[in-house]
C-alpha cells in the first residue's frame, strides 16, 4: 500500500461522506477552486469533492506541493496547476490560473483565491471556504465586496480543539522526540504562548513527564496556564531552567540574540509557530557570543558559544512539525475532522443553504455537531444522543 492510499484509508470520515456524495452529487455540474497543501491528507478531500461531482481544479501552497500527491490527483481526474514552487511570482500564476477556471466554489488557505477573485470578479461564483485565521483576517474587510458566503474553518470549535491543541501538540512531541531521540522525563521544558497550539504542545510534554513552565505576554492565557498546574515564571527565569524551549505565538523575534546569555548549556530549542521568524535565527547566528554553528544533520543545528556553552536549535526555526526529516504533520485523523468541515461546508454553499449574510463567518453550528455526531459514530460506533430541552446550547455558545 502506498502511504497515499495509508492516509486515504484512514480518513474515515471523508470516505463516508464520499460514499453518500455519490448518491446526493452536491458539486454536479460544478468547479470547485482549491489552493491548499498538495499532500497525502489533502487527496482524501479532493476526491470527495470529485466524487460529489465537482470537476476540481486544485493548485498547492509554497514550497509544500508534493510530487507523488500530483501524480495521484491527475490520475484520478484532479486538474492540478504547477508543480512545487518557492517562487512567489509562479505561485501568483498558479493561483490566477486557478481562477481562470471559474469556478463556482473556492477552497481557500489565506485568502489567495479569494483576493485574486475580487481582481475580475464573475457572476458564477456562489462562495466556498477559508481555511486559516490568517485567511480570515484578510477577507474580513472584503467580507461586503465578496457578497457570497464565506465559511471560515478555523473558527470551529472542532479545529481548534482537535486539531490546533490535540494534534499539534501530539506532533510537537513526536517530532522533538524523533529529531532529537532524547528522553523528555523529568527535563524542564519552556513553552512560550499559551493560545491553542501552546495548550497542546504543553499538555503533551507535561504527558511525557517533562516539568513544564509556559511563558505569555497575555495575563488572562497566562493565569489559565497557571490554573492548568502548569508553572508560569518570567521569561527569563523560564529560559535559565529550560532544558526544551519551545515557542509557538505567530509572533516574531519570541527569542532572540538578547537571549543568548540565558540559555542553558545543552538546550533545544524549536519553534512551532506558523513563521519561521519565532527564534532570531539568522540574527542568533551573527551574534559575537556565536562562535560557530555545527550542522549535526537531521534536523540538528548546535550553536556554540563564547563561554563554552552550546544549544542545539531543531528544523533551522521552521515548523518542527512539518520541516526535518520525515515530517508527518498532524493525525490523519485530526485532519479527516477538518477536511469533514471543509466537504460540510462547500456542500452548503453548492445548496445555497448558506447566504451572503454568511460572507467570512464561522462554521455554522449545525454544521460543527453534524460532523462531531458522525465522528463518534464511524471512529467510536457511539450513535448521537437525541437533542433534550436541556442539551441545547446556551445563547452564547452559538456562533452566529
Ligand atoms: N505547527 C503546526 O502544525 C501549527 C498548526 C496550527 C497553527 N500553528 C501556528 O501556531 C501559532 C500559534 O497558534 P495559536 O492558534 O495557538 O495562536 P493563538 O493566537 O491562539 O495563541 C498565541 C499565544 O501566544 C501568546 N504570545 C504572543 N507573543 C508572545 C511572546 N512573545 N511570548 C509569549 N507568548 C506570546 C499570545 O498572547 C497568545 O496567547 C500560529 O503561528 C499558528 O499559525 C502551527
Amino acid at each position: 500500500m502506498s502511504r497515499i492510499e495509508w492516509v486515504r484509508s484512514n480518513c474515515r470520515l471523508l470516505a463516508a461522506i464520499a460514499s453518500e456524495f455519490r448518491d446526493t452529487l452536491p458539486f454536479q455540474g460544478l468547479t470547485i477552486g482549491t489552493g491548499i497543501h498538495l499532500e497525502p491528507k489533502t487527496v482524501a478531500l479532493l476526491l470527495a469533492l470529485r466524487d460529489g461531482g465537482a470537476r476540481v481544479v486544485a493548485t498547492g501552497n509554497l514550497n509544500s506541493t508534493q510530487a507523488d500527491t500530483v501524480a495521484y490527483l491527475r490520475a484520478n481526474d484532479v486538474e492540478v496547476v504547477g508543480a512545487t514552487t518557492t517562487d512567489e511570482a509562479e505561485h501568483d500564476e498558479h493561483l490566477r490560473a486557478v481562477i481562470t477556471a471559474r469556478p463556482d466554489l473556492l477552497l481557500d488557505n489565506g485568502g489567495d483565491l479569494f483576493v485574486r477573485y475580487l481582481e475580475a470578479p464573475y457572476d458564477a461564483l456562489r462562495g466556498g471556504t477559508e481555511e486559516t485565521t490568517s485567511g480570515r483576517a484578510r477577507l474580513k474587510p472584503l467580507a461586503g465586496a465578496l457578497g457570497v458566503p464565506v465559511l471560515v474553518i478555523n473558527d470551529s470549535p472542532i479545529k481548534q480543539f482537535a486539531e490546533n491543541e490535540h494534534a499539534v501538540g501530539q506532533s510537537v512531541l513526536e517530532s522533538y522526540m524523533r529529531i532529537t531521540n532524547q528522553m523528555t522525563n523529568g527535563r524542564a521544558a519552556a513553552v512560550f504562548g499559551y493560545g491553542a497550539c501552546g495548550k497542546g504542545v504543553a499538555a503533551n510534554f507535561r504527558a511525557a513527564h517533562a516539568l513544564v513552565a509556559v511563558v505569555e505576554t497575555d495575563p488572562v492565557a497566562r493565569l489559565q496556564a497557571s490554573l492548568d498546574g502548569f508553572a508560569v515564571p518570567s521569561r527569563a527565569d523560564a529560559l535559565r531552567a529550560a532544558d526544551i524551549v519551545v515557542t509557538v505565538t505567530g509572533a516574531a523575534d519570541v527569542i532572540t540574540e538578547a537571549d543568548l546569555a540565558l540559555i542553558k548549556d545543552g538546550a533545544v530549542l524549536c519553534n512551532a509557530g506558523h513563521f519561521p521568524r519565532e527564534i532570531a535565527v539568522a540574527a542568533i547566528a551573527r551574534s559575537p557570543q556565536v562562535t560557530g554553528t555545527i550542522p549535526a544533520g537531521e534536523g540538528i543545528t548546535t550553536f556554540r558559544l563564547a563561554d563554552g556553552r552550546r544549544f542545539h536549535l531543531l528544523t533551522d526555526g521552521h515548523m518542527v512539525n512539518l520541516a526535518g526529516p520525515r515530517p508527518l504533520g498532524n493525525s490523519i485523523e485530526s485532519m479527516d475532522l477538518g477536511f469533514a468541515l471543509q466537504a460540510r461546508c462547500l456542500e452548503a454553499v453548492a445548496n445555497h443553504a448558506v447566504g451572503a449574510d454568511h460572507a467570512v463567518v464561522p462554521v455554522p453550528r449545525a454544521i460543527d455537531e453534524a460532523v462531531a455526531n458522525a465522528f463518534l459514530e464511524v471512529y467510536r460506533g457511539v450513535r448521537p444522543e437525541p437533542r433534550g430541552e436541556r442539551s441545547e446550547v446556551p445563547p452564547q455558545l452559538i456562533r452566529e
